[in-house]
């Protein structure tokens, strides 16, 4: 047995706190043999319901659950953390403007980005989940000046994980033949799910369906896959959502087993993408570190959908420092 990693749970009351909770206790994240720690960070009018969710993870005896602490201040839920899960953000309420909404997350994830930065272990990883992602993540990087900027990253493996099905449905084959989709840019409709490098058992995928199969199904369905969960369940994705972010943070730590994932990493300026904006890439995990994959050629048709979803993310990073936001 290794020791103990803790791991930080923020939005803990939440409907993805609850799918994802009890699959890092019983070592679905960090494996069989890694004991774990949960810290579970919500505020103040959430936090007997955390407790309620701590009072079940008691109930299920894992093995691997060395401790559950229930608070409402990011200085202690972030205290010591090696995996941080920012779960927890505002939702645009009725008649917020984008800049209202915005501005009402850079008021969670600029504090807990300096909470992170004072009190979190040196390796720290952060996952954000909470929307919009992307910006969370960029805002919260930003106010934690002493970390490393790559250990900052956004989820789109859920847009990720839906591209694979979605085409391993069309293709009849098992999602494990699927390698080499890439979802580019924001974590919103404006996201690139690329399939130009794709294969199926090894098989180039443009050559099994046809463009307009891509263009007017595939794309669509897997950008707006989140409303149409909303419509049939009557809530939003959430054990989709908690899976998605169990694979990021393993394939984080252990390596992408082979082929690539994707993943909204802290941009170098590889592919266009203005170096500095947290935009989804193709990407590996080596040696504990993401890395852009390169080198992949670009067609038009896709060149012109990444640099639109890019102009959104630029749009909203030039919002949150318009507003002062960006530390
Ligand atoms: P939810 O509304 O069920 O739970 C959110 C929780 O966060 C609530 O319990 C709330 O009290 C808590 N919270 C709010 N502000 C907080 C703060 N400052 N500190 C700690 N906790 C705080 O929402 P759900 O369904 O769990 O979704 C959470 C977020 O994940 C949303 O922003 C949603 O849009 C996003 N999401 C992102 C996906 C992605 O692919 N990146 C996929 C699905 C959801």
């Amino acid at each position: 047995e290794t020791s103990p990693v803790t791991v930080t749970v923020t939005g803990a009351a939440g409907q993805i706190g609850y799918a994802l909770l009890f699959r890092i206790a019983s070592g679905a994240m960090l494996g069989p043999h890694t004991p774990v720690r949960l810290k579970l960070l919500e505020i103040p009018a959430a936090v007997r319901a955390a407790e309620g969710t701590a009072l079940e993870l008691s109930d299920c005896a894992f093995g691997l659950l060395h401790s559950v602490d229930v608070t409402d201040s990011p200085a202690s839920a972030f205290d010591g953390t090696d995996v941080a899960l920012l779960v927890g953000a505002r939702p645009r309420g009725a008649g917020m403007e984008r800049s209202d909404l915005l501005e009402a997350n850079a008021g969670i994830f600029g504090p807990q980005g300096r909470a992170i930065n004072d009190h979190a272990a040196d390796d720290v990883r952060v996952l954000v989940v909470g929307n919009p992602a992307n910006t969370n993540a960029l805002i919260a990087a930003a106010n934690a000046t002493d970390v490393p900027r790559e250990r900052f990253t956004a989820m789109t493996r859920l847009d990720h994980n839906r591209a694979v099905a979605q085409l391993a449905i069309k293709l009849g084959c098992p999602v494990t033949d699927i390698d080499g989709v890439t979802i580019w840019g924001n974590h919103s409709a404006s996201q690139y799910p690329d399939l130009t490098h794709a294969t199926a058992g090894g098989e180039p995928v443009p050559a099994l369906v046809d463009e307009a199969w891509i263009e007017s199904e595939f794309i669509p369905r897997v950008a707006r896959r989140g409303a149409e969960i909303i419509d049939a369940r009557g809530a939003s994705s959430a054990a989709s959502a908690a899976s998605a972010a169990i694979d990021h943070i393993r394939d984080w730590i252990d390596g992408t087993p082979e082929g690539w994932t994707s993943a909204a990493v802290v941009s170098d300026g590889s592919y266009g993408v203005p170096e500095g904006l947290v935009s989804s890439f193709p990407v590996r995990s080596v040696d504990g570190a993401w890395e852009i994959v390169q080198g992949l050629a670009l067609p038009e048709f896709s060149r012109e959908r990444i640099d639109a979803s890019v102009a959104e993310l630029i749009a909203e990073r030039d919002a949150v420092r318009g507003l002062g936001l960006l530390g």
